[in-house]
């Protein structure tokens, strides 16, 4: 204890009653009041309440970059809702790297075609099948100008390769050439069929249902051709998708990255069961 202590001095006997504060609290005393200026309190800091205010101003600052940090990590925490914009034009690429033509394609593959070429379109996750309906040979069966067919016989067609009924993909959905199976559907003996339950599919009028559980068709890829005749190159392009939702996505254009400028064909090998649901009504 210092002897020349101020008046000030809590230690001092007497000590002003301002002095006099709970165990714990912190007084300081501001320069004015340890000068003697202004009334007792006039100057008074009270630590305290300057920590408590403190903390509260770091939380404050904290918190809200704590907030943004966790609001953004949710953003992409959460299930995306990317896609694309619109439907993307697309060119289709043959599974040797070369552009696609309708020549090839009606040199190459028919509705005998065993092996199945897929594309994605219109985002990376959505294969479908891309097929030539015309007949191989005379007695061959086929189809030509079917709704949505390109190419010089309109025969070129394309559908999800993704089951309306639980979402089975290529190849457990597959394309049956004909006679693959005994079973036929208005007079037709090749389809689509899907090996989980059973559902059929008719490639020759839009992917239209023919045997169930599914009871939607399946999306049909918009193709478009290119015709030499009109001063085209002969190519294939994909340009937009009609029908239902594909099966999985709330929307065609959501639930998937966009595919680039090109997709090229890849090649599968069908899943073939003859076991099939009962006929669409
Ligand atoms: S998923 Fe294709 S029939 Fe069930």
């Amino acid at each position: 204890m210092s002897l020349d202590c101020p008046p000030s001095c809590p230690f001092v006997p007497d000590r002003s009653s301002a002095l006099d504060f709970p165990m714990g609290q912190i007084r300081r005393f501001a320069p004015a009041r340890a000068a003697g200026a202004g009334s007792a309190e006039a100057g008074d800091v009270d630590e305290t309440k300057r920590n408590l205010l403190k903390l509260l101003a770091i939380a404050g600052v904290v918190g809200a970059a704590g907030g943004g940090l966790v609001g953004g990590t949710l953003q992409y925490a959460q299930p995306g809702l990317v896609g694309a914009k619109s439907y993307p034009t697309v060119q289709l690429i043959d599974v040797d790297g070369s552009p696609l033509t309708a020549t090839k394609v009606m040199q190459e593959y028919s509705s005998a075609t065993a092996d199945l070429y897929l594309f994605n379109y219109p985002l990376t996750n959505e294969p479908n099948f891309f097929l030539n309906l015309a007949p191989a040979s005379s007695g061959t069966p086929g189809a030509t100008n079917v709704p949505g067919g390109v190419g010089p016989q309109g025969s070129i067609v394309a559908y999800s390769a993704i089951c309306q009924h639980l979402g089975c993909i290529a190849p457990s959905i597959s394309y049956y050439p004909p006679g693959t199976c005994p079973q036929t559907f208005k007079g037709l003996s090749f389809y689509i069929h899907c090996s989980c339950h059973g559902s059929t599919y008719d490639v020759t009028d839009r992917a239209a249902n023919l045997t169930g559980p599914a009871v939607l068709p399946l999306p049909q890829v918009t193709l478009e051709w290119k015709d030499p005749s009109q001063g085209g190159d002969d190519s294939i392009w994909a340009t937009g998708e009609t029908g239902p939702a594909v099966n999985g996505h709330f929307n065609t254009l959501i639930g998937g990255y966009e595919v680039g400028a090109t997709q090229t064909l890849t090649k599968d090998t069908p899943v073939i069961l003859c076991h099939f649901g009962l006929p669409s009504p």
